[in-house]
């Protein structure tokens, strides 16, 4: 069974999406802690409902950026994860922390990568005209949300949307693609082969969250 750590800034719906599946057994893991990078989190309050542990490291009361990057690697280094789970984390890691956990740490994106990285994706999306966005979950490496794809699901844009509205339907997709890349990186069947992520085929007969 593979340790989950999830790091999450706000609200916290995708990481209670995956503690959910979890706890509906859909995961071969279990989240061991969540990190929070301020207190008084949605996603801390979630956590305490689910039993998981939070640490809270607040950014704030940080002189450097690499000091809040020391402390966030010595508690990630305690929980000793298989998996890293960016879900609404809002802060770019440190090289350090990609590098020690290169090919584990994962990232839910509100847009369809390469298109729209960084901040405001949905209101990126709609001034740019798209007709359809949707999300990404993908490898975290040094670049800003430039890792192997691992998967994606797309949601249609219309034409009286505004970014609050786009943001909800996007974010019902976040919910079946996260605990869905989880899933299939607990049970060992995510392959990075350069830019691309290869899905092994299922031989146990397991179900993943939201295949078909
Ligand atoms: C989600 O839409 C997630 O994709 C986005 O923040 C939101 C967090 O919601 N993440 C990013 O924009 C990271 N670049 P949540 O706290 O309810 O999961």
């Amino acid at each position: 069974m593979k340790r989950i750590v999830v790091l999450a800034s706000g609200r916290g719906s995708n990481f209670l999406a995956v503690a959910s599946a979890v706890s509906r057994g859909m995961i071969n893991g279990r989240c061991v802690g969540l990190i929070v990078d301020r207190p008084g989190t949605l996603a801390a309050v979630r956590a305490g409902e689910h039993g998981i542990p939070v640490f809270t490291i607040d950014y704030s009361v940080f002189s450097t950026k690499s000091a809040y990057e020391e402390e966030l690697i010595g508690t990630l280094r305690s929980l000793a994860p298989d998996l890293v789970v960016l879900a609404g984390y809002m802060k770019i890691l440190g090289s350090g922390i990609i590098r020690e956990y290169v090919g584990r740490i994962i990232n839910i994106h509100p847009s369809l990568l390469p298109s729209f990285p960084g901040l405001d994706a949905q209101g990126q999306a709609l001034a740019y005209g798209v007709k359809v966005s949707g999300c990404t979950v993908h490898f975290v490496d040094e670049g800003t949300d430039s890792g192997p794809v691992i998967l994606q699901r797309c949601v249609p844009v219309l034409e009286d949307d505004d970014p609050g509205i786009l943001a909800e339907r996007i974010l019902a997709e976040e919910h079946i693609a996260l605990p869905e890349a989880v899933a299939l990186f607990c049970s060992d069947r995510l392959r990075i082969l350069g830019r691309t992520v290869i899905r092994l085929p299922d031989d146990s007969g397991e179900q993943v969250p939201g295949s078909l």
